[in-house]
């Protein structure tokens, strides 16, 4: 990896973390990590699929490692995540009763937070419940349609008790585009009323060279702040396409000095805001290993600040060098 670069840890004034894998591309990723990073957070290994493929089947070896490492390495680590619609086994919802579901999570809950107590201090408690297209703006995921809003607050009491120092997170995307937002700020808002434990609302901030305007990003920390409530970037990538279908077979190089651009201006609402953010997150470390190169498709995406050769690339200026 380079060595006469800044580590971008120490050019902004908030923890600055990265998604990580274990696999093949850990070995040099760490150095990476090392090198320009604070904090590190699982891509897949402790979501429900991984931790718990059958009722009461614990597998915590993936999750192990890369805990593992982050105690090695002095790194903070995030907790992602426990209570998902996605990358969740079928056997959760199956002859579920609301009793039963709640049961489960709670199991859940004890097995995985419990085993890492004090040494994930951040959990993503529950992901993408939001549905600014519902009335009520929650997402009609089995969760929902089983137990109602009750699941979420059966999680964030459950993460409490079993780790009352951990942060626990309200995790969503496109919390930049209005509907979305509000239909979030409403439900964090009444939840925290009663008495939920909420302790931040978490910015996926999955966006595009285009989309959403940097304004809009500032909006919605401003916005949020009006809760009270702790707030962190938490999947931040920037996609080199502005739609679905279209793929390059190489990127242009101005596509890449615009990518650059816009983790600036991206950067400049977060340093901006620096007081209102305790971490900005990046989903994944180089382009070699990001998820955007088979979602929504498979194409070449490099939307990360090193490239597949973990060559710092205007992305990585974007951030650095905010002059
Ligand atoms: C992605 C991982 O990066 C991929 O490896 C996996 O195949 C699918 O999930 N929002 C989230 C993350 O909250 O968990 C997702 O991670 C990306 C979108």
């Amino acid at each position: 990896i380079q060595t006469d670069i800044p580590s971008l840890k120490d050019t902004v004034p908030f923890t600055l973390g990265a998604a990580f894998y274990r696999g093949a591309t850990l070995g040099e990723h760490a150095k990476l990590i090392n090198k320009h990073y604070d904090s590190v957070t699982p891509g897949n290994a402790l979501k429900w699929d991984a931790t718990e493929p059958a009722e009461g089947v614990y597998t915590f070896a993936e999750g192990d490692a890369l805990v593992d490492f982050a105690t090695d390495n002095d790194l903070q680590f995030r907790g992602h995540t426990l209570v998902w619609h996605s990358q969740t086994p079928a056997w959760v919802f199956e002859g579920a009763t609301k009793a039963i579901l709640l049961q489960r999570i709670e199991n859940h809950i004890r097995a995985v937070m419990g085993r890492y107590k004090g040494r994930i201090g951040t959990w993503d408690v529950v992901n993408e419940v939001i549905d600014e297209n519902q009335p009520d703006g929650l997402r009609r995921s089995p969760w929902f349609n089983i137990a109602g809003l009750d699941y979420i607050r059966t999680a964030f009491r459950v993460a409490r008790e079993v780790d009352p120092d951990a942060t626990l997170v309200f995790n969503d995307y496109n919390t930049e585009f209005p509907r979305k937002r509000e239909a979030m700020f409403k439900v964090v808002k009444q939840l925290r009323q009663e008495g939920v434990p909420i302790d931040a609302v978490g910015h996926q901030l999955h966006v595009n060279i285009e989309q959403a305007p940097a304004s809009w990003i500032e909006d919605s920390i401003l916005r949020f702040a009006q809760l009270g409530v702790e707030q962190q970037v938490t999947e931040l990538d920037v996609s080199v396409y502005t739609d679905f279908v279209n793929s390059y077979t190489t990127v242009p190089a101005a596509v890449l000095a615009e990518q650059g651009h816009r983790y600036k201006e991206i950067f400049d609402v977060f340093r901006r805001q620096a007081a209102k953010l305790s971490s900005v997150t990046i989903w994944g470390v180089a382009d070699d290993a990001t998820w955007l190169s088979s979602f929504p498709i498979t194409r070449l995406n490099p939307p990360l600040p090193f490239d597949d050769e973990l060559q710092a690339k205007p992305a990585f200026w974007g951030i650095a060098d905010p002059s």
